[in-house]
């Protein structure tokens, strides 16, 4: 099996700026980069941040010597914002404990922060070309077809890592655990998988059947609850605008955001709003929602608009020209409130 996925790599692979040519020694800061950023996130999206990352911070010495806020900033739209903090953490401690050298073991690679199984064993595979098992979605998608398990997730999570286990090779195993990840994004994809173009098609169990667009099955999930809430947009005589820091813990920790009242399951009254502005100010309610989907979450946001008639320091704020909102560590949501504020002037 594992031969015949190699041969396809070697004619298929497809070109990514954290991958080496074959040959090449790889460096083992940018794959760990690369697969922190990869965790839930597409290699469309990440590309960007990736190249951005690598020329700011060419070594994870760089790194582990920058400024948290920069990293923030520059880690801004690209969501699940303890990564970019554990990755800070992480490149101090691999420059602090492992004298800028990324350990070579599973193991120890585990320990760093923001290093979970799937990670370490990405890096030890891909990074030091160790038979390490890492199972991420697209791995389990392609077990579950290859294997015909119809055990719906997350329940067969364990027997999909035993499956893809038991086909790691002892030779090239880092190229076997990039072909894989190639495999379920290019060929063994969630919708209309190109089973007549994949080097595994033969020995598929689930082709054999004629059910590999219904796997793997997945437990039918609960709606998400949704969370409501009040932003405050607003803007000082000089036309500049509030941004408050986000707590260090929790969602978004250490961000920048619009201010808004608590997210709640009931919208707010304008009472309770008003008790948790920021400020005083002239509001008008902006028509229409923000809305954004979080892990656990939806959030609907109305956006109150206000002049304030001067701009006081507030703690853990700052006031914004518009025109520099562009460079604060401002994730996705928020970017989404002020230009809905924008657009509706
Ligand atoms: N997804 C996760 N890791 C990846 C990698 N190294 N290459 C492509 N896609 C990936």
């Amino acid at each position: 099996m594992a031969a015949r996925l190699l041969d396809w790599y070697d004619r298929h692979r497809r070109i990514l700026p954290w991958r080496f040519a074959p040959g090449e020694t790889a460096d083992p800061y940018r794959v760990w980069l690369s697969e922190i950023m990869l965790q839930q996130t597409t290699v469309a999206a990440v590309v960007p941040y990736f190249q951005d990352f690598t020329r700011r911070w060419p070594t994870v010495s760089a790194l582990a010597g920058s400024d948290l806020d920069d990293v923030l900033r520059a880690w801004a739209g690209l969501g699940y914002y303890a990564r970019a903090r554990n990755l800070h953490r992480c490149a101090q401690t691999v420059a602090d404990r492992h004298g800028g050298v990324f350990p070579d073991d599973e193991e120890q690679l585990r320990q760093l922060p923001g290093v979970g199984a799937y990670t370490a064993a990405a890096v030890a595979a891909i990074a030091f070309d160790l038979p390490a098992v890492a199972v991420d979605g697209n791995v389990e998608r392609v077990m579950a077809r290859i294997f015909a398990v119809t055990e719906p997730l997350p329940g067969s999570k364990g027997r999909l890592r035993d499956l893809a286990a038991g086909l790691v090779p002892a030779t090239r195993p880092g190229d076997y655990t990039q072909a894989l990840f190639d495999l379920g994004a290019t060929i063994c994809t969630p919708k209309k998988p190109r089973c007549m173009l994949c080097p595994w098609e033969a020995g598929c169990a689930a082709r054999a059947a004629g059910i590999q667009d219904g796997l793997p099955a997945k437990a039918e999930k609960a709606a998400k609850p949704v969370r409501r809430g009040i932003a405050f947009f607003v803007s000082a005589p000089d036309g500049s605008v509030l941004l408050r820091r986000r707590a260090e813990q929790g969602l978004l920790g250490g961000m920048m955001e619009v201010p808004s009242t608590a997210w709640t399951a009931a919208m707010p009254t304008d009472g309770e709003a008003a008790g948790q502005a920021p400020l005083p100010a002239d509001w008008r309610v902006l028509p229409g929602l923000v809305r954004h989907t979080f892990t656990h979450f939806e959030l609907e946001i109305v956006v109150w608009s206000g002049r304030a008639a001067a701009a006081p320091a507030l703690a853990g704020c700052r006031w914004v020209a518009p025109d520099r909102l562009g460079d604060e560590a401002l994730p996705t949501v928020m970017r989404k409130m002020v230009r809905h504020a924008l657009n509706q002037g």
